[in-house]
């Protein structure tokens, strides 16, 4: 093992901050780590947008659920896919964008993850602590007006960036023969393996929780992809010129 990958191995969410500030030469240093990541085509299509007005961020905290996290966390960082400068520089060429395609949405936002989690461990490296936010696309069409974010930019996810306050045990993950499949996708095994595994995320929100969550995997996860998915996502999308093509 290298530090480098126990320190991946070590990653919890943080829900709970001290006030310790995060200075703003931090964040810089970590937004350039993310920068750092590859990016699809050199398209370079995360813009990151740092929310220090509290206002913004009380509405913010509501609209994830309430996540009041969001609120108290040092530093919130809204990870947008953007496509907007590319418009510009495609008209500095006298080139106008095709744009609509379902390939970029797809790139923008696999701009983002790489981008964000490169930015994480970085700051995971500096001892800080994080939770990503998808609860911000709750009230999608909201974020982004209060963000004032121009069509062909969407906020992809959000994420509270301190010093811990809380260090919860790691969350275990699936075992290896579930994600990990030679030459042909077998899943012949995989709900025997399930199975087990759902004992260990039980244990895992029993230990957690002092026993007073009692959850299976599958349960949590079957509970919630048995309901609609943020169903106004699409129209959102296509109305800030995505998936459109
Ligand atoms: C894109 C994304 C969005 C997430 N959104 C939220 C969120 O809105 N609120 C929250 O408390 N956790 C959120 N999470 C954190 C996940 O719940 C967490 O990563 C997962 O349960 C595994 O736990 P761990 O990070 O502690 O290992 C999000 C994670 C990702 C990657």
């Amino acid at each position: 093992m290298t530090p480098v990958i126990e320190l991946l191995k070590a990653h919890r969410s943080i829900r709970k901050f001290t006030d310790q500030t995060v200075d703003q030469s931090v964040v810089e240093e970590l937004v350039i780590a993310g920068q750092a990541a590859a990016t699809s085509s050199f398209i370079q299509a995360c813009t990151v947008l740092q929310v220090n007005d509290p206002a913004k961020r009380e509405k913010l905290a509501q609209w994830a659920g309430p996540q009041p996290y969001v609120e108290q966390a040092p530093q919130f960082l809204v990870f947008c896919a953007d496509m907007k400068r590319h418009q510009l520089v495609c008209e500095m060429h006298d080139a106008p964008m095709a744009s609509g395609f379902t390939e970029q949405f797809l790139t923008a936002s696999l701009d983002c993850g790489l981008f964000a989690q490169n930015l994480v461990v970085a700051a995971e490296s500096l001892g800080l602590g994080v939770v990503y936010i998808g609860g911000l696309r709750n009230k999608i069409a909201e974020v982004a007006d209060l963000l004032d974010l121009p069509e062909l930019v969407y906020p992809v996810f959000g994420l509270c960036l301190g010093y811990p306050d809380q260090n919860p045990e790691t969350k275990p993950r699936l075992p290896l023969s579930v994600v990990l499949k030679q030459d042909s996708y077998d899943d012949s095994q995989d709900a025997a393996t399930i199975a087990e595994y759902d004992e260990t995320v039980r244990d895992y929100y029993a230990s957690r929780t002092g026993g007073t969550k009692d959850m299976s995997w599958s349960e949590q996860i079957s509970g919630m992809l048995s309901k609609e998915a943020r169903p106004h996502m699409l129209p959102f999308l296509q109305q800030r010129g995505f998936l459109n093509k």
